[in-house]
């Protein structure tokens, strides 16, 4: 039996909900209770919630979609949720703009797109209505379940790389479903969060840029769940980075991406192998346990990065386990999912 806890937040390429039971053994067999783990590539914060009751958990991603959920349901230790609450704070200013539309972005630049013209509407006014919450973490909780209605109901095959086209024939009942129903249905499963005593905090840096501040000081054990595949996280979520930081972006190309997405080295052949080595060696160096996911589908082969943590620290271990991996839209494939656990 696990003792830990699994929340649902966005429909995410790579997330670890499946995976808890292979990986988080493994950092607890390596850490003691209340011991800093910091999730560097944090995602949904999957793994860092599983935590939650355990040990004091910082999170750090580059995205900001991925800053406010880890904030929402990790850093958060004093704010739950429920549907009757979301209308209430909400309904009024939700109205307000359905009428007025001082939010508009996504009914000028996505209608017809990921979204209907009326989805792109409620979704700007869910989003004004946001906007006027004071507190910090119950704004981070209702922005977390208004990504989770528009993952329900955008028009593609799982990601915002490019949208269906209208005659694709689920477009039609995606169309019809209320991203604000959705939403108020969401703010259900914010009921019950963990909350734990320890002081959690959540960063949204590259993380060379954390492996920098003081607070790394304290850090004992670092999950790390870098991308594999050469696809870039700000190409496929952009609409979730736009709506969250609603910043009026200067948009291209026809699946209207932000144009200062960031660049992952981890996604780019060419770059890949010398991250690993340069992240890896500060981490040696800096006396961090290390537990890395990667895929036997990944840019690096398995037997190279074996070969790069073996030059690096004195103890590694290699774990594997089969897994079907879902590829947002191309149907399940097998793939080995690893765990490499390097100390020294
Ligand atoms: C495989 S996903 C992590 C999934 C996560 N473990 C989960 O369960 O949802 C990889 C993450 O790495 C982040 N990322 C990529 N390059 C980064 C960098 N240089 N610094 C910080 N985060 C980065 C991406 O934004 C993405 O969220």
């Amino acid at each position: 039996m696990n003792d830990y806890k699994k929340i649902r937040t966005i429909r995410y390429m790579g997330n670890k909900n499946k995976l808890l039971d292979f990986i988080i053994p493994e950092i607890k067999k390596i850490t003691k209770k209340g011991e800093v783990i910091c999730d560097l590539m944090s995602g949904t914060g999957a793994v860092a919630y599983a935590l939650k009751n355990r040990n004091t958990v910082y999170t750090n991603d580059i995205q900001y979609y991925s800053y406010v959920i880890t904030k929402a349901i990790i850093e958060n230790n004093t704010i739950r949720l429920d549907s009757n609450t979301a209308i209430k704070d909400l309904k009024a200013k939700y109205e307000e703009n359905l009428k007025l539309r001082k939010y508009n972005f996504f009914e000028v630049n996505f209608s017809d797109t990921y979204f209907s013209k009326d989805q792109c509407i409620e979704i700007d006014s869910i989003r004004y209505a946001i906007e006027q919450i004071d507190n910090e973490y119950k704004k981070d909780l209702y922005l977390t379940a208004l990504m989770y209605a528009m993952s329900k109901c955008e028009s593609t095959s799982g990601h915002f790389a490019q949208y269906l086209p209208k005659d694709h024939k689920r477009v039609v009942a995606l169309r019809k479903k209320s991203i604000f129903d959705e939403f108020v249905t969401k703010c259900d499963d914010f009921k019950d969060l963990v909350f734990s005593s320890y002081h959690n905090k959540c960063f949204n840096l590259d993380y060379k840029e954390l492996f920098k501040l003081e607070e790394f000081k304290d850090v004992s054990c670092v999950y790390i769940d870098t991308p594999y595949t050469g696809e870039q996280y700000s190409r496929f979520y952009h609409v979730l980075e736009t709506v969250t930081k609603y910043d009026n972006p200067t948009l291209e190309f026809k699946a209207k991406y932000r144009t200062d997405r960031f660049m992952s080295n981890f996604s780019l052949r060419s770059t890949v192998k010398e991250e690993f080595k340069s992240m890896l060696t500060i981490l040696s160096k800096e006396n961090k346990k290390v537990v890395l996911s990667y895929s036997t589908k990944g840019l690096v082969p398995i037997d190279e990065l074996e070969f790069i943590f073996s030059k690096i620290f004195k103890h590694v271990k290699l774990i594997e386990k089969e897994y079907k991996h879902s590829t947002q839209g191309k149907g399940a494939i097998d793939i080995n999912e690893v765990l490499f656990v390097a100390y020294n």
